[in-house]
């Protein structure tokens, strides 16, 4: 399938998640099923150009990992050139804006989500990216910043931009995450108006809410975040239902939670392997593995308590110790 002039092998797309789809946790999630396009996580463009070494670990090897998007956040014209010029020695294959992070970092610095607020500064940015980035340019925004009312100068700005495609999260900036619903009608109605192809985000965390969305908005393809999170499987689930109408459930049980885990121990080995971090290899291992096990402990029996001993972990080997006695077979 094409995301613009974009080829991909399928219209799913793995969500730029900050401090979690790391490069492991990208190669993990691929490896259950074939995903379209996987997204590193925002980086600053200011403290990309300022201080390049506390960024560049998160691109590392990135070449091996095509097609894949880089994310900026900024609200620089000048940092943004630098940033893109920085990043063209890099390879990879999309380079995405952020205007709809709601943290309140980023509305503090009148970036990300606050962009939707000053729509001439998002636009002054968008040329800049089109001007100078050798990549293709995508946006990842939500519907509007308080409400999707009037937003005519917003999609008009999308329309206009050249961008390659828009990925929407169908829910106002100001509504963050869990403690809304989502707009699907404002997102369809917004979407609508938009020539250029659209993404859809937003709440999908199984193969029903995925075709939902899809056949609600009629969009170009899906980005899953938080519903990968201990479910590696969602992809499968999502192409399987969506192509085929089969149902695959996702039966967890301490076996395979423990051989994913090994999986993902395999996979952080593999990709430390000849690289070379700010901080020990055995922190980087201790950190991601620590986050994706207790993740990975999803509907097993007395996951809560093992997620409680798993959490109270402070180095590899007690993790590794923690784990092996808590997945026990019995
Ligand atoms: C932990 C976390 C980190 C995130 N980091 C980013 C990010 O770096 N860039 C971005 O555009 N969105 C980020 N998001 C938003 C997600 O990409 C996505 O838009 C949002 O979670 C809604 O999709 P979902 O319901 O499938 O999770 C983040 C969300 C979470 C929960």
């Amino acid at each position: 399938m094409k995301l613009g002039t974009i080829k991909l092998k399928n219209n799913l797309i793995l969500s730029p998640l900050l401090n979690v789809s790391t490069a492991p946790y990208r190669q993990f999630c691929r490896t259950f099923h074939p995903i379209g396009l996987v997204c590193v996580p925002m980086i600053y463009t200011k403290r990309l150009i300022s201080n390049p070494n506390s960024i560049i670990h998160e691109l590392l090897k990135i070449e091996e990992e095509s097609p894949i998007s880089v994310q900026l956040i900024g609200n620089n014209e000048k940092a943004l050139k630098r940033a893109i010029n920085f990043l063209e020695s890099y390879k990879f294959d999309v380079l995405d804006i952020n205007a709809g992070c709601p943290s309140n970092r980023a509305i503090k610095a009148k970036e990300g989500g606050y962009l939707l607020k000053d729509l001439k500064k998002l636009e002054s940015l968008l040329k800049i990216a089109l001007k100078y980035s050798s990549r293709p340019v995508s946006l990842k925004t939500r519907i509007g910043f308080e409400n999707s009312n009037n937003n005519f100068e917003f999609r008009r700005i999308i329309n206009d931009s050249g961008l390659e495609f828009l990925t929407l999260h169908a829910r106002t900036v100001k509504d963050r995450f869990d403690n809304s619903t989502l707009d699907l009608d404002a997102f369809k109605k917004f979407k609508e108006k938009i020539s250029i192809p659209v993404v859809g985000n937003g709440d999908i965390f199984d193969a029903k809410s995925a075709k939902h969305f899809l056949d609600h908005a009629d969009v170009n393809g899906l980005m899953i975040g938080r519903g990968t999170m201990g479910n590696p499987e969602i992809f499968l689930q999502v192409h399987e239902y969506l192509t085929r109408g089969k149902e695959i459930a996702f039966k967890n049980n301490k076996d395979k939670c423990k051989s994913n885990i090994e999986i993902y121990e395999q996979i952080i080995d593999k990709f430390l392997e000849d690289v070379k971090l700010n901080h020990s290899h055995e922190e980087f291992k201790f950190v991601e593995l620590k986050r994706n096990s207790i993740w990975l402990t999803k509907n097993i029996e007395n996951s809560t308590i093992i997620r409680r001993e798993l959490s109270k972990t402070k180095n590899l080997n007690h993790l590794k110790e923690t784990i092996q006695n808590c997945l026990k077979s019995n």
